[in-house]
């Protein structure tokens, strides 16, 4: 077990996810709330920040039962540090150093440059540079113009490093936390989705006894896995509902059903379409439509679930980045999703809750519905938002429009899939404007809907780019839309990036 103490880098989450990569499980705090039990941390890692050291503000954590009694990394601003409160010196440098440099001298090539060649690329991000090594430091590599790129201090277990290891740019990044945490502190490489399957169904044994647990599936990748954990461990004192707000995909009630039930899963469908309709009558507004959905999504999965008697848990599938504290600098380092699939839990409903994937990033929770067997084609699904095609509908919702929408999104879709480009594809949908156009068909002029296509690429959402899709492809899936879909005449394929565009219209 490995402690990150965060220092509010944006780059805090990248390096948990690189140490979870080499199967090893970390945690991050925040450097204010350093955990009073240090008996389970094997090594501790001091992350970024966009702080100076040298700033009044400055993050100046107690490490007196850290530094020398464990083995320590300092990544940037843990490494000046280090540096400026042991008897070294942190000064503002001649050159700001931003992107790609290259390692020099590197003298520890048994230990923390391990397999790691002079002239490794490296990724800075500093605008301080050490000037001064701490008391019994002694320096490990340079880079042209940062002669303290990395040190260590003689007779402790205690490294830093001026790069950071965590990004794709430092090429030798990932081998570097593997020699300090594997070869160096001799942390164990145990941490696999297989052993995660293992102890967590144990614990949600343990847990939950012979309780009951109500819990909301999505058709997406977080709940169904939290379903399958939970499954495995109490069977069917898991009653699954899966709730259709008639804003859905083609199809997609009767088939993610169908192949839940196939998974073993005790699931009861409730189609409440027209519930979430009448509610989304006469309202355009964004924020308005979201709300309506959020309440009626509250109401009907309460009826079901006290439905069903007996029940004392709600589980959910959230996910680690939903529940890392964020140390705030400037605002918060990670801007965390406001939206949620499941609109929380009401006041009434006094169940307590289990989160089995609350310790998972998104490409663990893959990982482990892979290991439990389940479809790759639905782990590989592209995220969908809880309100569903109701932001996708520009203005007032009706029917007629989602039945239009969802035969576009259909041959998007399966376009995509026909054509091999699903997968390279993060979320993929289309859009329908509130706009008429003027088209010709035959020797008649028509006047119907337009009709936007978006795919982009991303890694967490929050920043996306537009995927240039081929010409071919797209003159494809446009003769397509037009030709099959009465109503529409007009496609158009959006070509903007987030920020400041977003992903969704609405
Ligand atoms: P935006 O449009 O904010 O979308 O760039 C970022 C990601 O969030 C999804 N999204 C939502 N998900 N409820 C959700 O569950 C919502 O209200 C919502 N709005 C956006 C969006 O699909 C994208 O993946």
């Amino acid at each position: 077990n490995v402690l990150i103490l965060d220092f509010g880098s944006q780059y805090t989450q990248l390096i948990a996810r690189r140490v979870r990569e080499l199967n090893i499980y970390c945690e991050i705090h925040p450097y204010h709330k350093i955990p009073e039990d240090l008996s389970s941390f094997k090594a501790v890692i001091l992350s970024g920040s966009p702080l100076s050291v040298r700033a009044e503000d400055a993050a100046h954590p107690d490490l007196s039962e850290i530094k020398g009694k464990l083995p320590l990394l300092g990544v940037c601003y843990g490494a000046q540090y280090l540096a400026h409160f042991n008897g070294g010196n942190v000064a503002p440098s001649d050159i700001r150093e931003y992107g790609r440099a290259k390692l020099t001298m590197i003298k520890d090539a048994e230990g923390l440059f391990a397999n790691i060649a002079e002239g490794s690329q490296v990724w800075m991000s500093h605008s301080d540079t050490i000037a001064a090594l701490p008391t019994g430091g002694v320096r490990l590599a340079s880079t042209a113009d940062v002669m303290n790129a990395a040190y260590r201090i003689e007779d402790e277990e205690t490294y830093a490093i001026q790069f950071h290891p965590e990004v794709y740019h430092t090429t030798d990044g990932k081998q570097l936390l593997e020699n300090f945490l594997i070869h160096i502190a001799g942390v164990e490489a145990s941490w696999t989705p297989a052993a995660f399957v293992d102890t967590t169904v144990a614990a949600l044994k343990e847990q939950i006894g012979n309780e009951k647990v109500v819990l909301g599936l999505s058709g997406g990748v977080d709940s169904t896995v939290a379903a399958i954990l939970l499954h495995k461990a109490i069977g069917k004192q898991l009653h699954c509902i899966f709730v259709n707000n008639g804003l859905l995909r083609k199809n997609e009630y009767s088939d993610v059903l169908l192949q839940y039930k196939g998974m073993g899963l005790n699931v009861k469908g409730v189609d409440a379409s027209a519930r979430f309709l009448d509610a989304l009558a006469g309202k355009s507004d964004p924020e308005e439509k979201r709300k309506a959905i959020g309440r009626v999504f509250i109401e009907v999965f309460d009826d079901e679930a006290t439905s069903i008697t007996g029940v004392t848990y709600l589980a959910q599938g959230t996910i680690y980045p939903d529940v890392i504290e964020s140390v705030s600098v400037n605002g918060p380092s990670v801007t965390i999703k406001s939206h949620h699939n499941v609109g929380g839990l009401p006041d009434f409903m006094k169940l307590k809750v289990v989160e089995p994937l609350r310790m998972l990033f998104k490409d663990e929770v893959r990982r482990v519905g892979a290991e439990m067997g389940i479809d790759s084609k639905l782990l590989g699904r592209h995220p969908f938002p809880g309100p569903g095609l109701a932001i996708r509908i520009l203005g007032a919702i009706t029917a007629e429009k989602v039945s239009i929408l969802q035969e576009v999104d259909h041959i998007f879709i399966e376009g995509l899939r026909k054509w091999n480009l699903y997968d390279k594809v993060w979320q993929a949908g289309a859009m329908l404007l509130p706009v008429n156009s003027v088209g010709v068909m035959g020797d008649e002029r028509t006047y119907e809907k337009v009709v936007a296509l978006r795919a982009v690429e991303s890694t967490d959402g929050m920043t996306a780019d537009w995927v240039n899709l081929p010409y071919e492809f797209l003159q494809e899936t446009s003769n397509h839309i037009i030709n099959r879909v009465k109503g529409v005449n007009r496609v158009v394929y959006d070509i903007s990036s987030k920020p400041p565009a977003t992903i969704e219209w609405e």
